[in-house]
C-alpha cells in the first residue's frame, strides 16, 4: 500500500487505485506549507473526530473531490448541513463495505467537538481491511484495553498511532498499544505540530527498537510503500 504523509495526523492511503484521506489538517499547519491542498486526492475522506486539527480542510476537499465522507453520524450531519452530499454516517463498532476495502469504526478515548462548539459525536479510530492488507488508524486516543479486541479480530500489517503525548497517548503507551493490537510496524502521527506535543524522535525510535518494533517517522509530503 502507498502511504503519503500530509502532516500532523493527515495521511493518504492508496488501495486498489482509490485514495483514502484521513483527518485533513493542512492549510493551518505551518509544517505543511509546501503541500498543495488543492492537489490532494480523495475518493474517501475519513474523519476520526471533530477537532480542528483533524477536520480543517475536510469541507474544501470534500467539495472539490466529491469524495465520500466516512465519519460518525454527528460529523456527517454537520457537513451535510453545509452542503456536502456524499457521506456515510457510522458509529462505534459498525463496519461498512466500500468498493476496494472495508472500514470499521472502533473506539477512541478522547473528546470530539467542532471549533464553533457543535457536538462532534464520539471520537473514533478505523480498521481498514483490503485485498492489499489491513491497517489501524487510531485517531486521537489514550491507550485502552479495547485495543486488544483489534489485535484479536484483525491481522494488521501496520498501524497509525499518535505518539505526541499531552492530548493523546505518548510513545511509551504507543509501544503498549502495538502489543495489544499485535502489530510491530507503527507509523507515527500527532507529534511536533504544536509546542505541547513536541517529542524527541531519536529517543522514541530507540525505545521502539529496544521493544523489537519499528516506528516510521515520515517526512511531510513523502510517499512510502508500506
Ligand atoms: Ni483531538
Ligand atoms: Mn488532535
Amino acid at each position: 500500500m502507498k502511504v503519503t504523509y500530509f502532516g500532523h495526523s493527515c495521511f493518504g492511503v492508496q488501495i486498489g487505485g482509490k485514495h483514502i484521506l484521513f483527518d485533513p489538517f493542512i492549510t493551518p499547519n505551518p509544517l505543511a506549507s509546501h503541500i498543495k491542498v488543492e492537489e490532494v486526492k480523495a475518493d474517501y475522506i475519513l474523519l476520526s473526530h471533530a477537532h480542528q486539527d483533524h477536520v480543517a480542510d475536510a469541507f474544501d476537499i470534500a467539495k472539490r473531490t466529491g469524495g465520500v465522507l466516512f465519519s460518525n453520524y454527528e460529523i456527517c450531519m454537520y457537513y451535510a448541513q453545509k452542503g456536502i452530499k456524499s457521506f456515510r454516517p457510522m458509529n462505534t463498532g459498525g463496519a461498512v463495505n466500500a468498493s476496494k476495502f472495508t472500514v470499521k469504526s472502533v473506539n477512541a478515548i478522547h473528546s470530539s467537538s467542532f471549533d464553533d462548539g457543535t457536538y462532534g459525536g464520539n471520537p473514533g479510530g478505523f480498521v481498514i481491511e483490503s485485498a492489499e492488507g489491513n491497517f489501524y488508524y487510531a485517531g486521537d486516543t489514550a491507550l485502552t484495553e479495547d485495543m486488544k479486541l483489534i489485535g484479536d479480530g484483525h491481522r494488521l500489517n501496520f498501524a497509525f498511532l499518535p505518539v505526541g503525548d499531552n492530548f493523546t497517548m505518548g510513545y511509551e503507551d504507543a509501544i503498549k498499544a502495538s502489543d495489544m493490537i499485535k502489530c510491530n510496524t507503527i507509523i507515527a502521527m500527532h507529534y511536533n505540530t504544536f509546542d505541547l506535543i513536541k517529542i524527541d524522535i531519536a529517543k522514541v525510535e530507540q525505545a521502539f527498537g529496544k521493544a523489537g518494533k519499528r516506528i516510521v517517522f515520515m517526512n511531510i509530503g513523502e510517499t512510502k510503500e508500506i
